[in-house]
Parts: C-alpha cells; structure tokens; sequence
C-alpha cells in the first residue's frame, strides 16, 4: 500500500519503510528498520527531493503518482549519491523522461559514475534558487556530511530543509512521518547509534555546516532517514551539535572481551568500585555478543571508556582490537581512558591498549590492570584506583 502524508501544503512525504534489509552499509544491523525519505513539491513545477534504495523503487513510483497522478515530475533534486537514497534515480528518468536532475557538480559526476549519462542535468551553486512557481528551493553546499558531495535543500517558503543525512536516525515511521506521531524519545537511541556509526568520524564538516545553516531558519526538518523533526527541531539540532563536537555524559562505557570468564569478572570488579565510587551511568558491552555500533553508541554518549581483553596470538583478543579500530577510525578527539587484561604466559593486551590510545592521543587515567591466568578479586585490587581515578575525573 502506497504511503502518503502532506507535511505542508504542497509538500508531501513520499518515501518508504524497509524492514528487511539486515544491515545497513553490509555493516550496521537494523532491528527496527530504516525509512528512506523522499519528498515530493507539487507547484506550477513539481519536484521530488532524493529517491530511495532499489529495493523500493516501485514503491516511491506508487508514492509520486498517487499525489500528482499523470502530472510530470520536473526536477529530481539529488542531495546525496550514495545509494541508499540515488539508486532509484535511473527508474525516476525512466517514469518521467523530461525530469531534470538538479545538484551540484560533484554530485552529477558521481551520478553519471553510478547510473551513467544523463543529458538533462541543472547544476547548482552554493546559495542558488530555483523558483517552482509560488515556492523556491534554495542549496547550500553541506561537504563532509558524510560524503563529498553532499548538500542540503531549503524550501523557503516552507522553511524546511531537507537535510539528507544530517539529522536522520534508524527506524522505521510506521504509518506516521513527523514528530506530531513519533515521538523523539522512541528514536534518540538509533540517531545517537546512526550519528556515530554513520556520521561519527566526520565531526569537524558537520560542525561547519551546523554553523552555516545557523543563520536558516527550519520549521521542518526533513531528514533522508527517520521521522520529520517540526516540534523538536531544536533538540535534534542540539543532539547533532553535541555529537559532531564529542561533547559526552558523564559515564563510563566498559568494553570487553572474554574467552573463558577470567577477563569478564575483570570487568565485573570494575564496574562494581565504579558504582561504589558513586558513577550513575555505566554501559557494560561484552564485545563477544554485542555489535561493535552499539558500543560506539555509547562511545559517543559517555566520556569515560575501558576496555579490557586476554592476550590472544601474542595480542590484543580479535574483538577487541576491532573496537579499538573502529574507535580510532572516528577520531574522537578524547576520552577518559583506561584499560585493563589477562594473560596465561606472556601479556601483550594492556600493552597494545595502551599503544592504541597513544596512538590517538588519549591519556590513560589510573594504571591499567594486568592480571596472569585464573581470575581471583586480590590479583586485581589495583581495580579500586582505577576506578576511583575515572569517577574523579568524571566530575
Ligand atoms: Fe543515507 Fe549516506 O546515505
């Protein structure tokens, strides 16, 4: 069944819901799905901002003529290339052959990479209109945010801006689109789980375009993923601005790897002197059954990270090297740090945790806990300094 919502006059939502799709990128899982938003502008021209993944092209198709019926669509407005929202466009040329392909330089370079050739293309410029009739649209240049190429469309009129991927989130919209039914609550886990995973590494270009979109005024603001923002476009904003400059609760996330139960009661111990030294918020992650993007979730959320592992080939334990990867990879300036493992014959994992955070330029607070073989609580009594080094540096 085709979905449809008219968001403001003229201004429809046209985009889907995908709940199959295990994980996004091949690499972020979706238990509560994902929405690819498309919008659709019917004036004297009508104009569809960004398409959807392949998988629902028949769906968006469905969408469109449902509002405008044998209307044409004049312009496809492309915010961003990557496929999830451009691979529907070679069927959007197909549906409406005399559509013009609206973006910007970089962005058309890609598109004939992708799709091939494409003869009727309107290449825009930072602060260019294009007037629809009674409505404009307006593009500013957003680089960075996550790729290249993309840029951000304000309906002037309306005051919506149609932000690609900034400010999206995983889920679903089942049946609603804006705020009005979907509540910011119900989503502030998978924007915080999107941010970083999606977004987290690019910090600095979505601080810069923060910053020059902060002159614009948004009523609606309409996402590439996720519901549209009208009641809390404010807060959004501020959890985008928090993120994209690692500003983080005061909490501390413990990461770990076990093979046996010995590093595990590590971070049992740990967790337990943390909350005796008075720390509220403590995510505990066992990096063995917990995806690597829910810890980095937390990463971004809390400003205190240990992480713990057995020495496995002369290393740091597969998992846990992965993280401290994907951590390093994110360039999050930095965090309170420590870190602590266990060995049967010769230690390397404290070692190389140590390396990985100087590596970034990360301190490391309290000494790190190296325990040899069998876990027993007296082997790790250092645990309690630690623990108090990071709750004092907490507050
Ligand atoms: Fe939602 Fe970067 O694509």
């Amino acid at each position: 069944m085709s979905k449809n919502r008219e968001i403001a006059p003229a201004l429809h939502y046209v985009g889907v819901d995908d709940r199959s799709k295990p994980l996004f990128e091949g690499l972020w899982p979706l238990p509560k799905g994902i929405s690819y938003n498309s919008y659709l502008i019917v004036d004297e021209k009508v104009a569809l901002i960004d398409t959807v993944d392949a998988a629902f092209t028949e769906e968006l198709l469905a969408n469109v003529r449902a509002v405008i019926g044998d209307r044409n669509v004049d312009y496809l407005v492309v915010n961003h290339m990557e496929p999830d929202h451009s691979s529907s466009i070679a069927a959007v040329r197909r549906a409406w052959p005399a559509i013009t392909v609206v973006s910007n330089a970089l962005a058309l370079g890609m598109l004939e990479g992708y799709y091939g050739s494409c003869d009727s293309t309107l290449e825009i410029k930072e602060g260019q209109t294009l007037g629809l009739g009674k409505r404009d649209l307006q593009f500013f240049m957003a680089p960075m945010v996550h790729w290249p190429e993309t840029m951000v469309t304000y309906l002037v009129q309306d005051k919506a801006l149609f932000s690609g991927d900034a400010f999206g989130c995983f889920g679903t919209l089942d049946g609603g689109v804006t705020d009005d039914d979907l509540p910011l609550e119900c989503y502030r886990d998978e924007m915080i789980r999107y941010y970083s995973n999606i977004v987290g590494k690019y910090g600095g270009p979505v601080q810069k375009a923060l910053r020059k979109l902060s002159p614009v005024e948004v009523k609606l603001l309409c996402s590439a993923h996720g519901p549209v923002w009208k009641r809390k476009v404010a807060q959004v904003a501020d959890i985008y601005r928090r993120l994209s400059s690692y500003e983080a609760e005061p909490g501390v996330v413990i990461a770990y790897g076990s093979m046996y139960g010995n590093t595990e009661k590590m971070a049992e111990l740990l967790a337990s002197h943390l909350r005796n030294a008075g720390v509220e918020k403590l995510a505990m992650h066992n990096l063995s059954t917990t995806h690597v993007s829910y810890v980095l979730r937390d990463i971004f959320r809390y400003r205190a990270l240990v992480v713990g592992g057995p020495t496995y080939n002369g290393g740091l334990y597969p998992p846990v090297e992965a993280l401290m990867n994907a951590v390093a990879s994110r360039a999050i300036p930095s965090r309170i740090f420590s870190c602590f493992g266990s060995f049967t014959w010769a230690g390397a994992s404290v070692r190389r945790l140590r390396e990985a955070a100087e590596a970034m330029k990360w301190e490391i607070t309290g000494t790190p806990v190296e325990m040899k073989q069998g876990y027993a609580e007296p082997k790790c009594c250092d645990m309690a300094d630690m623990a108090a080094a990071i709750a004092a540096a907490l507050h």
